[in-house]
């Protein structure tokens, strides 16, 4: 077997349409040498057919982040496919309409409580649960948007980013001593399910095409699926607790 992650198994979580930022992830992993077991919310049979259309079919594991016996059964479920982990994908996020699209100032707690436990705290969740089947050089890699700053429409969701922005470097520091990095790509704007959900996305999108200096592409999801595919691999090994923008270098740019 060949390619950067040769021989390495990993658990990917968030595929729901072939758009998913997670799909690609699973796609190029299989071509660069990994095998593929994921994880699947609610809609099992939709994510089942999407799997079959990746290079391998993979199996697919139903997993709501929220829900405490799935989490306590997914290492026993897992080892049913591979016999350990060397990487995990964090690829999830939900925040119910209240909390996006301008409604900072009305959205009730139980529904940023909602975003927060689906967005942020299942990062923690997440890699607890798999962390039986992880060994020294593990990697825990998780998809966030910019959250050094406050966007128009992200509101609630922005929030719940800056906390899982802060969940990685905690994890990074609770997981070192066991060799385990966590890491998070910063995407620009994707046009996936998640992305639609969110009233005036647009405004990103026209932002990001018309500043990014690299310029910037809304529906290819390879830039970002190559970088979780690097912090995956062998060639980050001294790094953790850090952001990588794939975002055409938006993020680097004033008002
Ligand atoms: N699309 C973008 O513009 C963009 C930019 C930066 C970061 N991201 C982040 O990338 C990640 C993946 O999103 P995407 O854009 O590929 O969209 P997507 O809609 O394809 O994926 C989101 C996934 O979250 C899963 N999910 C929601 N609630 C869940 C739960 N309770 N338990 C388990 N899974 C649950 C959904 O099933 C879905 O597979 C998210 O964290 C998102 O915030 C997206």
């Amino acid at each position: 077997m060949s390619g950067l992650l040769a021989g390495k198994r990993l658990l990917v979580t968030g595929v729901i349409t072939d758009a998913s930022i997670a799909f690609s992830v699973a796609k190029l992993a299989q071509e660069n040498g990994a095998q593929v077991v994921l994880t699947g919310f609610g809609r099992l049979s939709l994510v089942e057919r999407i799997a079959k259309r990746l290079p391998e079919p993979a199996p697919v594991i139903e997993l709501d982040v929220t829900n405490t016996e799935h989490l306590a059964g997914l290492a026993d479920k897992v080892r049913e496919h591979v016999d350990g982990l060397d990487g995990v994908v964090h690829s999830i996020g939900f925040a119910p309409q209240s909390c996006l699209g301008g409604g900072f100032l009305d959205a009730p707690w139980e529904d940023v409580a909602t975003a927060v436990h689906v967005s942020t705290y299942s990062y923690k969740s997440l890699a607890v649960a798999a962390l039986p089947l992880m060994s020294p050089g593990g990697a825990v890699v998780g998809l966030t948007f910019d959250a050094t700053k406050a966007w128009p429409v992200y509101d609630w969701m922005g929030v719940a980013k800056a906390g899982l922005e802060s969940a990685s470097r905690y994890l990074a520091m609770h997981l070192g001593k066991q060799g385990i990095r966590s890491n998070l790509v910063s995407a620009g704007p994707l046009r996936t399910m998640a992305a639609k959900s969110i009233p005036g996305f647009e405004q990103f999108e026209d932002a990001w095409t018309e500043r990014a200096p690299l310029g910037w592409s809304l529906t290819d999801q390879e830039p970002a699926a190559r970088a979780c595919l690097a912090l995956l691999s062998d060639w980050f090994p001294a790094t953790t607790g850090e952001i990588v923008h794939v975002d055409g270098g938006y993020h680097a740019l004033g008002a």
